[in-house]
């Protein structure tokens, strides 16, 4: 009998286009800001839209119809602004143009008043110039989808956004400061920069043509940034060595694997993370480091990792190569799967992602850095603030 995968997850296919029109809104009051509730660490995704047509609310309510969302709607800014105060929502869908408050000045108001820095803020617009881009920036927001609204579009940008909410939300100081000196480890490593961030991107969407569940996800985007963590103790020389490495060159940069995998040993409950960060070099045909693991003893969501690694770093420039065309990298891995080097079943679901719909792998966001590095900045800088007034109580 053939050597079966056990962890095998069912396929998700993408869906269909949605319509979208317009309408005028209704004005409503001024909230109160009360606490708000603790976070969800489990589906549905809380997402909040708002719009002041109703035509385009019934769209989204169209869009979000699945289980695995909890949609709430807004009219208009105040509207949000009170929902924002009393539940936690993991997305929000912000029209631009609205009576009353617009999206820009409830972005300004959540980010500043409210202090709510890590909600992702999507902004819906039918037209993205570069001066719409500029304004939305400079109040917080972090991404756009263009109207008319393509549902296969919204919905991945959506799941990857809530996922990298929650995934911020758990992260506790030891983990903040894991992910800081992932994003140094990377710095060292890449000439882009935002490789962590198109990972976490990529990932996203493979995990939905896989089917795989929140927790994977989750674990898949500490993954993202943290899988070359390693590197930090690799000598810069070697990491900048544009050359072949020599054999101790070699040696050293391939015990990155082990000692990000004893750095990451630190995260509470993620014990996959760790197997991630240790094995996402392994091959199938067992010729990989840093234990020469062979098929299905590598770990499943290794398996998955490795192969948008792979894919990232050959569609980007790197110290050592530069970028290759997409179908250049497409054939690389298939043959790489051919020869027996990779999961062949895996890497058929990426391939069919990256040949019939490339654009999904694209990370699309209006920012020049990568967000979670801001983010991150923002949680590490509160929890800075936070440490600082318990030091001034003593
Ligand atoms: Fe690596
Ligand atoms: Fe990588």
């Amino acid at each position: 009998m053939k050597n079966q995968d056990p962890n095998k997850k069912t396929e998700v296919q993408p869906d269909p286009q949605v319509p979208i029109a317009q309408e005028r809104p209704s004005q409503v009051e001024a909230p109160e800001v009360k606490a708000v509730e603790t976070v969800a660490t489990e589906l549905p995704y809380r997402i909040l839209a708002v719009d002041d047509s109703s035509m385009q609310r019934k769209i989204m309510q169209k869009i979000f119809a699945a289980d695995m969302y909890d949609l709430s709607v807004a009219e208009g800014g105040e509207d949000a602004i009170k929902l924002l105060s009393e539940k936690n929502f993991d997305v929000l869908l912000l029209d631009i143009e609205m009576e009353g408050m617009n999206g820009f000045e409830v972005c300004r108001y959540i980010r500043d008043e409210m202090t709510q820095v890590i909600l992702p803020i999507i902004f819906v617009s039918s037209h993205v110039g570069k001066d719409i881009i500029q304004q939305a920036l400079s109040v917080g927001g972090d991404e756009f989808v263009i109207k008319p609204l393509d549902k296969a579009s919204v919905l991945n940008r959506v799941n990857a956004a809530a996922i990298e909410n929650r995934l911020l939300e758990r992260l506790d100081n030891t983990e903040l400061v894991l992910f800081s000196v992932a994003h140094m480890a990377e710095a060292f490593d890449e000439s882009s920069g935002d490789h962590c961030d198109r990972l976490f991107h990529m990932c996203n969407v493979f995990a939905d043509k896989l089917g795989l569940s929140e927790e994977d996800r989750i674990t898949l985007g500490y993954a993202s940034v943290l899988h070359d963590i390693g590197k930090i103790a690799v000598p810069n020389h070697i990491l900048a060595k544009q050359t072949h490495l020599n054999e101790e060159e070699w040696r050293m940069m391939k015990r990155h694997t082990v000692i990000g995998a004893e750095f990451a040993k630190s995260i509470k409950n993620c014990g996959s993370v760790v197997d991630i960060i240790r094995y996402h070099h392994e091959k199938f045909d067992g010729t990989g480091y840093p234990d020469g693991l062979k098929g299905y003893a590598i770990p499943y969501l290794a398996r998955v990792f490795q192969i948008v690694d792979i894919y990232d770093s050959m569609s980007n420039n790197r110290i050592y190569n530069d970028a290759f065309p997409r179908d250049r990298v497409i054939t690389v891995m298939a043959k790489e799967a051919q020869n027996g080097l990779r999961d062949s079943q895996l890497m058929h679901s990426f391939l069919e992602i990256a040949c019939k719909n490339p654009d999904l792998l694209v990370r699309k966001t209006m920012a020049p850095e990568p967000m979670s590095n801001y983010k991150l900045k923002a949680i590490i800088d509160s929890t800075m603030k936070a440490g600082n007034k318990e030091l001034m109580k003593s």
